[in-house]
């Protein structure tokens, strides 16, 4: 079954063989409900409701050059298997309606069209108290709720690992890894340089890196950004775990400070995620993999639409700088 935007007949039997739509119903259309890149994502629109579905491929959905683990979907949808026994965890993510692991395709409840929280890249846009409770308190849940003595082998996820390791902690301070960064702010690559050959930055994130990479005792999300949270009529809800390992829980928090740096958010909202999470064991890891998520978004492959002046840059830089090396 590959899945494909013009053919909802072929994916109606589908639906149909799995028990996952009644004998009775048709897929009226199929549409995209959002940006994504790495997966091939739809709506399936019946007469009475909607179902997303998702299927990942050996390759990147937009990119088909650039290989990808094929079986990313299945462990975004063991992810959801995972979390299913705890209620404030499950009731913040879409529902779990199936999973095909030959064909690497889950199926979810639809969260309705909602936009994402990419909206806060934008001047003047604030996240919610609400909101910023709601988000740290659900990353809160989700660390201590699923901690264990022993590593759950089904979350490894090395190959997705891999892939994050590679953009995260490797190719934005490679000097010549062929990516102009004047393309995207001008001076923004003469500015990249004193990072690229400073090496007890790099010696710094080599071993951040390494951290990212070893195993620890509870899930976590994986890409905890704006990106992968949806702002619904119901409150913010959280999408995409497809990057979850069991690994360190300093990783989820940095990165979604880094976010909120880059989105420049008050100092209150910062506080506010610190608060609502409650006890960080290590809060120099989260510091630093702040530094590290802000450093490969500006310098890195993966940009964002952020409204940011070549100034700002490098101020947040310079501050990615300090909580790598000097915290
Ligand atoms: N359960 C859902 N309910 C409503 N909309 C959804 C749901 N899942 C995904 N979407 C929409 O589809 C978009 C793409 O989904 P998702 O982020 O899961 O795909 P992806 O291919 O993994 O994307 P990326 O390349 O960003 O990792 C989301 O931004 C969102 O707009
Ligand atoms: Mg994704």
């Amino acid at each position: 079954m590959h899945l494909d935007i013009t053919q909802p007949h072929l994916l109606e039997d589908y639906l149909k063989s799995k028990n996952w739509l009644n004998p009775q119903e048709q897929v009226l259309i199929l549409e995209k409900p959002g940006e994504g890149n790495m997966n091939c994502t739809l709506r399936v629109r019946t007469h009475d409701r909607t179902l997303i579905v998702k299927q990942s491929r050996p390759y990147v959905e937009k990119y088909p050059q650039i290989a990808a683990p094929a079986n990313r979907a299945i462990m975004e949808g063991r992810f959801y298997e995972k979390i299913q026994p705890f209620a404030s965890i499950n009731e913040l993510m879409p529902q779990l309606i199936g999973m095909d692991t030959q064909m690497n395709i889950i199926v979810l409840e639809d969260l309705g069209t909602a936009a994402d929280y990419t909206f806060l890249y934008q001047p003047g846009q604030g996240l919610t108290p609400a909101d910023t409770e709601a988000l740290a308190h659900y990353l809160s849940m989700l660390h201590r709720l699923t901690w264990q003595e022993t590593i759950d082998g089904d979350f490894a996820n090395r190959e997705m690992r891999a892939l994050n390791h590679e953009h995260i902690f490797k190719f934005p301070l490679m000097e010549t890894n062929g990516f102009d960064l004047d393309t995207v702010s001008n001076g923004l690559q003469m500015i990249s340089m004193g990072y690229k050959v400073d090496t007890k930055l790099k010696q710094k994130v080599h071993e951040l890196g390494m951290v990212y990479l070893s195993d620890g005792r509870c899930l976590v999300h994986g890409d905890f950004y704006p990106g992968s949270w949806l702002k619904t009529a119901n409150g913010v809800k959280i999408i995409d775990p497809e990057f979850c390992f069991y690994g360190c829980p300093e990783f989820d928090l940095g990165v979604m400070i880094a976010h909120l740096m880059m989105a420049k958010q008050t100092e209150d909202t910062i506080r506010r995620v610190y608060q609502a999470y409650g006890e960080v064991k290590n809060p120099q890891l989260v510091d630093q993999f702040t530094g590290v998520e802000i450093m490969r978004r500006l310098i890195g492959l993966a940009q964002l639409p952020l409204s940011l002046s070549l100034l700002d840059k490098e101020e947040l830089l310079e501050t990615a700088y300090d909580l790598l090396v000097n915290s």
